[in-house]
């Protein structure tokens, strides 16, 4: 079986200005000898300070991610940018997708996919979030919403290229709530996004890392993930502070 390093990547959402950003990236890049070689660590700040995140990671082994990216490669659409801009700053990963712009930006099943596809070509790493609302739990949904969404992603990504994927799954009701999925409800998810994977790409799916988000803290991240399919994290309010966000990546260390 592949062995998939565990990677944590913080959401930083709409917090920390260029200082706060320059003091937590410098502390996690101070912090980061705890994790090295073990756990992967990114943080994806706000679009505005990527530059100063950038400057203050450059030459640790601390990744910087977007929080969004376009799909063209230039063009008229005000208020976005392209994977070409992140790349230019050093930024190596996009997350795509996340639940809050879906819910409130219009992103969907068409533009999410458009998103992954943008970054691998431009060799960003994408951040590719699912994941069902309270509703739609509460209603059954769970799978037909995440094989929905997860495929809708896939369909645009060949065998040569899922390796360097990252899935997040992220159920809606558990993001800034502190009502994380339990490790056996997030396992269950994370088991059938496998066999997804599997059924398209075969060996390959088990390269393929999978990333729980959804009030993900200090004092339940090592439970949740040593669970076989989950490799990792995508924490939003715990990774504000430097030293929450490395306590987190060390629970990684713990995976069998
Ligand atoms: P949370 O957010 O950790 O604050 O629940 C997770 C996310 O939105 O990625």
């Amino acid at each position: 079986m592949a062995k998939r390093v565990p990677f944590v990547c913080g959401n930083w959402k709409m917090h920390h200005g260029v200082e706060a950003t320059r003091k937590q990236v410098r502390a996690l890049v101070e912090g980061l000898a705890r994790v090295q070689g073990k756990v992967e660590v990114a943080v994806a700040p706000v679009a505005t300070t990527l530059f100063a995140a950038c400057e203050a990671a450059r030459g640790s082994g601390l990744k910087i991610a977007a929080q969004n990216v376009h799909w063209a490669e230039k063009g008229a659409f005000t208020g976005e940018w392209s994977a070409a801009h992140l790349v230019e700053l050093g930024v190596s990963h996009a997350i795509c997708g996340h639940s809050e712009r879906r819910a409130m930006f219009g992103d969907d099943d068409v533009t999410v996919p458009k998103r992954v596809r943008a970054a691998l070509d431009a060799g960003l790493i994408p951040i590719a979030c699912v994941g069902e609302t309270l509703a739609e739990r509460e209603g059954n949904q769970t799978a037909v919403v995440v094989a929905r969404q997860t495929g809708a992603i896939l369909e645009l990504i060949k065998a040569d290229e899922v390796e360097r994927l990252v899935l997040a799954y992220e159920p809606v009701w558990a993001i800034g709530t502190g009502k994380n999925a339990t490790p056996t409800q997030a396992q269950e998810v994370h088991a059938q996004i496998r066999a997804l994977l599997a059924k398209r790409y075969g060996a390959k799916a088990e390269a393929v890392r999978l990333q729980y988000g959804g009030s993900v803290k200090p004092d339940n991240a090592a439970e949740l993930m040593r669970e076989h399919d989950v490799d990792g994290a995508l924490v939003g309010g715990a990774a504000l502070e430097a030293a929450s966000l490395l306590a987190i990546a060390e629970g990684g260390m713990q995976r069998a």
